[in-house]
């Protein structure tokens, strides 16, 4: 063969890639980019601080790491296993542990958002849950947005940190970190996060006043009754 036609190893590794990725796989890792962008658009994100993950048959789509969204391509998407295995090559996130925990320990989640929002991080940083001062608040499960104490990131201990603040929510903030935000859908995760980081910031908004008065424990569990259903939740994914 005439040495001109001969790729480079990581070439042709890239164009095998790109012809072995069937219509839907493409489709549902553009879905992964597409949320991505929509995160630093909607300004509850910045830079490559973010990380997505979608469950795929018996394992998980993951973006890599500190790779900029508006650079990333379906092929970039990572594929994994719940046996910590990534499928090809390349690196994932580096927070891949919490967002396989997840995964495999919430069968009513398909996807994982996480973020760093300014206001959601605020009240990291002030190691704060955000208490029921809005109805709103039990979109997410509860009666609060539980703040995850402190580990570093990427760890095991982060990612336990992470699940036990989620138990029966859909969203947790991790202390001095950010956000997380789950779903049944990447729909309905997206959806959520943009929620609490509204929520974090009437919450941050009300603290230049003092403490907020809270919704009673009476309301609160009526408003759970209620929103079960609400949006996102209830549309077709
Ligand atoms: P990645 O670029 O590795 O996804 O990490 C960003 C981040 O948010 C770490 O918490």
């Amino acid at each position: 063969m005439r040495p001109d036609l001969v790729l480079p190893a990581d070439s042709a590794c890239e164009l095998m890639k790109r012809a072995m990725l069937s219509k839907a796989a493409r489709a549902k890792r553009q879905s992964i980019i597409d949320a991505c962008r929509s995160m630093n658009g909607l300004g509850i994100n910045q830079g490559t601080s973010g990380n997505i993950s979608l469950r795929d048959g018996d394992g998980f789509l993951i973006t890599p790491t500190s790779m900029p969204y508006d650079e990333m391509k379906p092929e970039d998407i990572i594929e994994m296993r719940f046996d910590h295995s990534v499928v090809g090559d390349g690196r994932p996130s580096s927070e891949w542990r919490f967002h396989l925990d997840i995964l495999r320990e919430r069968a009513d989640v398909n996807a994982v958002v996480h973020a760093h929002p300014i206001h959601c991080t605020t009240i990291a940083i002030m190691e704060r849950s955000i208490p029921p001062i809005h109805y709103m608040v039990c979109a997410a499960g509860g009666d609060s947005i539980r703040c995850a104490p402190y580990a570093t990131f990427g760890t095991q201990e982060l990612s336990d940190n992470a699940l036990a603040a989620l138990k029966g929510r859909k969203a947790c903030l991790l202390a001095h970190h950010g956000m997380i935000a789950v779903g049944d859908s990447l729909r309905s995760a997206m959806w959520l996060a943009v929620e609490v980081e509204n929520l974090a910031h009437q919450y941050v908004n009300c603290l230049h006043f003092g403490e907020p008065p809270l919704l009673t424990p009476e309301e609160v569990e009526n408003v759970a009754k209620r929103i079960a259903n609400y949006g996102v939740y209830s549309a077709p994914k």
